[in-house]
């Protein structure tokens, strides 16, 4: 098993096989904090302005795919303590780490550096991940970690409360774009996975990355991002970074909410990136159907002078197509899209 870079002392330089092409490099360009990436107060939508939020989540669903959440109703004790167990997990000696690491996607929970591939790809991203199931939490719980030793409790309350902050979001989601409520309570949300990023300092922030440009393949990430920032969107032809904004969660839209909105919502590129003095450490919450359900575009969303652009397919199908063309969003796109040309 590869050494996580967690485990690793006194790395000088950057080794030659985590540094990108020059194409792909993040590079010495400062990309600026984006002022537009909207910034959506929930508590507003329970205090009678209801509309204007969906309104605002549509809005920033459609031009940018991003948006943060912020008064959202999960406690800042509890963001906080969960952030706390995030950091310590990586902080653990390395016997402990190692004996979590696998790169059998049987397992159910993974700790592993770079991505599960490390083998066989080209470079190495800067980053150790651990990863597991969280819904339906009966399921998974007593399969996390036993160290840290709040480990199983802290993030199985915090899951709890994350898919619940999912569950609102996505009924304000389905009411602006016209759907039957209750449209996502199914199996369209049946599975949730936890994904921890910890990004050590990085000896050359621009010549490597925490995680390459890609779209999320799910319906809807809720992410917990670190007081450093580090997260970079990718809007018309430039990149933009996320400000972290304390105690908020940013929100993405994935594939198959693209799809089933038949194209009005945008499933955003992005990337993270490393800085050299700032250890970082972000959680993604990955809301996501059950493997065998049927995704299509909604039915009250077509018409005959409005046809589906995407075809009906299985979840899983469209995961394993995704993995094979390692996420690469226009081929992957293209490939589920109703009519070919
Ligand atoms: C992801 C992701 C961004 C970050 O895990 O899919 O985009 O800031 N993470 O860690
Ligand atoms: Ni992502």
């Amino acid at each position: 098993m590869d050494q996580l870079l967690s485990n690793r002392f006194n790395v000088g330089s950057l080794p030659e096989d985590y540094i990108f092409p020059p194409e792909l490099r993040p590079g010495d360009l400062k990309v600026p904090f984006s002022t537009n990436i909207p910034v959506i107060d929930l508590s507003e939508a329970q205090n009678g302005d209801r509309t204007n939020t969906i309104q605002k989540i549509i809005n920033a669903s459609e031009e940018f795919g991003f948006f943060q959440v912020i008064n959202h109703g999960i406690s800042v004790n509890l963001m906080d303590e969960a952030g706390g167990v995030f950091k310590e997990l990586f902080e653990m000696p390395a016997e402990e780490k190692q004996k979590m690491c696998s790169n059998d996607p049987s397992k159910t929970c993974k700790m592993f550096t770079s991505n599960v591939n490390y083998a066989t790809e080209k470079v190495h991203l800067w980053r150790d991940n651990f990863r597991h199931p969280c819904h339906p939490l009966e399921q998974w719980q007593h399969l996390w970690p036993e160290n840290p030793t709040n480990y199983r409790e802290c993030v199985g309350e915090f899951s709890v409360e994350v898919k619940k902050l999912a569950s609102r979001i996505l009924s304000l989601i389905s009411e602006g774009l016209g759907l039957k409520s209750g449209y996502f309570e199914n199996d369209l949300t049946g599975s949730m996975v936890l994904s921890i990023n910890h990004y050590p300092p990085c000896p050359e922030p621009s010549l490597a990355l925490g995680i390459t440009k890609h779209s999320d393949p799910n319906l809807i990430t809720i992410l917990m991002q670190d007081h450093v920032s580090g997260l970079q969107v990718f809007k018309d032809g430039n990149w933009i970074a996320v400000e972290p904004i304390p105690n908020a969660f940013v929100v993405n839209i994935g594939h198959q909410l693209r799809i089933i909105s038949n194209g009005k919502l945008l499933s955003a590129e992005h990337r993270a990136v490393t800085n050299s003095s700032d250890t970082r450490t972000s959680a993604a919450f990955f809301v996501a159907p059950s493997e065998e359900c049927i995704i299509e575009p909604a039915q009250a969303l077509t018409a005959e002078h409005h046809p589906p652009i995407f075809k009906s397919f299985k979840y899983k199908d469209f995961i394993s197509y995704y993995f094979a063309k390692t996420g690469d969003t226009e081929v992957v796109l293209k490939s589920f899209k109703a009519h070919k040309n």
